[in-house]
């Protein structure tokens, strides 16, 4: 039975728990795929740091010859960014590798681009942990309710702005004071712009809505507010309504079809909608389709090992593809559908 090689990109928190989450459950990892999965080569900005678990001779800084290594099976991108996660993901597929990849700017930014370039090749891109982190997402929309009609995806998918949100609600914390301790407790980054700006949202969206409705949507075609502007007087006022705010995503269809809007901006919603009870640096997503009705997806949406986790089972679903010598799903963009910020919905 042949051993399937994993190049793996990027060795900061994430990377560092799919790491040794690949070596202490390596039998199982090979069990649940059929043959053992090795780690062959691991991508990082800095070489002489400890790495406990990862061998030395399989730490490179040179990530364009560790992706251009002919036995390597599937690349495991978690380096974030657009340059050089996508000519590093691009040059994967031309060697024929599958790609796992949490790099939610990139894929809002351009996803069909890299989709064609794994048609091209016969290769996998599965991203299950760009969005959501932990919470099984991706997958659901595209394969399990690929057989219904999705119309409206909201969601809360930004854990830090969550954490901000819920600081100012149950303490009447302001904006500063919350974000201050966000930033202590390691959601929020040194530099939060793009969380509290509502760009990571935004572009999280963009790859929910394309997935729901079946068409082409990216980061730019979504309308942006961040939660900078949101005092505590306007958390006391949703109170008083018993009302909660939350930076939500809002992917909507149009009633006849043809249109689709995508938005991020701060809302408030009734204490008694499913959403209102999303805690903490909590994420969750509600999904309104014609069939099944209403389903809420919930859980960790950021962090190491729940991360991890989304990338691991992606990582498991294209080496039973490899063995199997097919691919999942692709991109599945056939709708030309008008895509919109706000307008007309
Ligand atoms: N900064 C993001 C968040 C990390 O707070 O949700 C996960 O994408």
């Amino acid at each position: 039975m042949r051993t399937l090689k994993v190049a793996l990109l990027g060795c900061g928190v994430v990377g560092t728990e799919v790491a040794r989450i690949m070596t202490t459950h390596a039998a199982d990892l090979a069990a649940r795929i059929g043959a053992p999965v090795e780690l062959a080569g691991v991508a990082v900005r800095r070489a002489n740091r400890p790495r406990p678990g990862i061998p030395d001779e399989l730490v490179t800084t040179d990530a364009a010859e560790l992706v251009k290594r002919d036995d390597i099976d599937v690349v495991i991108e978690v380096i974030g960014g657009i340059e050089p996660a996508r000519s590093l993901i691009l040059t994967a597929f031309e060697q024929g590798a599958s790609v796992v990849s949490a790099n939610k700017a990139l894929l809002a930014a351009d996803g069909s681009a890299l989709h064609a370039a794994a048609a091209a090749a016969g290769a996998d891109l599965y991203y299950e942990a760009a969005v959501a982190g932990a919470i099984p997402l991706i997958r659901p929309l595209r394969e399990s309710l690929a057989g219904d009609k999705v119309n409206r995806v909201l969601g809360i998918v930004n854990g830090t702005t969550n954490f901000i949100l819920d600081k100012m609600d149950s303490t009447g914390a302001g904006y500063s004071e919350a974000l201050e301790e966000a930033t202590a407790l390691g959601y929020a980054e040194a530099d939060p712009t793009a969380d509290v700006e509502g760009f990571d949202a935004a572009a999280k969206a963009a790859i929910l809505a394309g997935i729901a409705f079946h068409t082409r949507v990216t980061a730019a075609d979504v309308f942006r507010e961040g939660l900078t502007e949101v005092t505590a007087a306007d958390i006391a006022s949703a109170k008083a309504m018993n009302s909660v705010v939350k930076l939500l995503a809002i992917c909507e269809r149009s009633a006849d079809g043809s249109r689709v809007t995508a938005r991020v901006h701060p809302a408030m919603i009734p204490r008694t909608h499913p959403l209102a009870n999303v805690r903490g640096a909590y994420n969750a997503v509600f999904v309104e389709s014609e069939a099944a009705g209403q389903l809420m997806f919930y859980g960790p949406g950021a962090g190491g090992a729940p991360t991890a986790s989304a990338v691991l089972g992606d990582l498991v679903a294209v080496c039973r593809n490899k063995l199997a010598g097919s691919t999942g799903p692709g991109e599945s963009a056939y709708a030309q559908l008008t895509v919109s910020p706000m307008d007309g919905v």
